[in-house]
């Protein structure tokens, strides 16, 4: 049966040079160790999915590097902004990446939305995001459909993180819900692996291509994994396989002492 194929690359974090660390490890050159990584095992030229934080200094720097980084690898790729990101500079740099807020593959819909607001690390949809959502949703009745934002709509058990998530998820809860062709939703942010529901939508999140945060945590803590990202295959049928994977090789190591980022 024919499938989709989408790899998820989340909280990239570049900063405004190739130099530029986070927590004692380069972001770029952990990015590109990802990108190997996705093409060791065989989804080179899956679509891939950039949820957000794609700078981590809201910076014209990052998104020039990451559109040529993309460009040389020969990747196609959609994307959304996060708290860390400046959507005008993303829409100015990324050239040969425009904005696709419905992407449509096979027999599935992708489906991005904004939950980043500005000053502020906590997760939002804003009324005219969500009807923003509903008329798109419209378009894609003939479709499966995958959601994604950048901010985790649930708690996930990380107690500084969780005060992070969306403040307002019901509003964009009742409207997916509503959709039976709705088939996942697709978050970054979290810097760590779940795969459960958001009630009854199956929810997943995914490791960063940077540094990853300790899960359970009650404040903030890095953890020593590796970077990472999430494969999708899409059934024509609305099935889901997933699976999250690490960049075993990077040969830097983030600094799990670090205090902040
Ligand atoms: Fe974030």
């Amino acid at each position: 049966m024919p499938k989709t194929q989408l790899t998820q690359i989340t909280d990239l974090h570049f900063g405004e040079t190739p130099e530029f660390t986070l927590a004692g490890i380069r972001p770029l050159d952990s990015f590109k160790a990802v990108l190997d990584a996705v093409n060791d095992a065989g989804r080179g030229d899956d679509l891939l999915l950039l949820s957000g934080d794609l700078s981590g200094t809201s910076s014209a720097e990052s998104y020039i590097m990451l559109n040529q980084l993309l460009q040389d690898y020969g990747k196609q790729a959609l994307w959304l902004p996060g708290n860390h990101d400046n959507v005008e500079l993303m829409k100015k740099h990324l050239v040969n990446y425009p904005p696709y807020p419905v992407w449509e593959m096979g027999d599935w819909g992708i489906l991005t939305l904004d939950s980043s607001q500005s000053e502020t690390p906590i997760g939002h949809i804003r009324d005219e995001e969500l009807r923003l959502v509903e008329d798109r949703l419209d378009q894609l009745k003939s479709k499966s459909i995958l959601v994604s934002m950048h901010h985790c709509p649930i708690a996930l058990g990380c107690q500084w993180l969780d005060k992070q998530k969306v403040n307002n998820p019901d509003g964009l809860y009742e409207l997916l819900a509503s959709h039976s062709n709705v088939k996942l939703v697709v978050t970054g942010h979290v810097h760590q692996q779940y795969d459960g529901l958001w009630n009854n939508l199956p929810l997943y999140t995914t490791p960063s291509s940077s540094i990853q945060f300790k899960q359970h945590s009650v404040d903030f803590a890095i953890s020593d994994q590796p970077p990472g990202y999430r494969w999708f295959d899409l059934g024509a049928d609305g099935t889901i396989k997933t699976g999250v994977e690490f960049a075993t090789h990077f040969g830097q190591h983030p600094d799990t002492n670090n205090a902040g980022y």
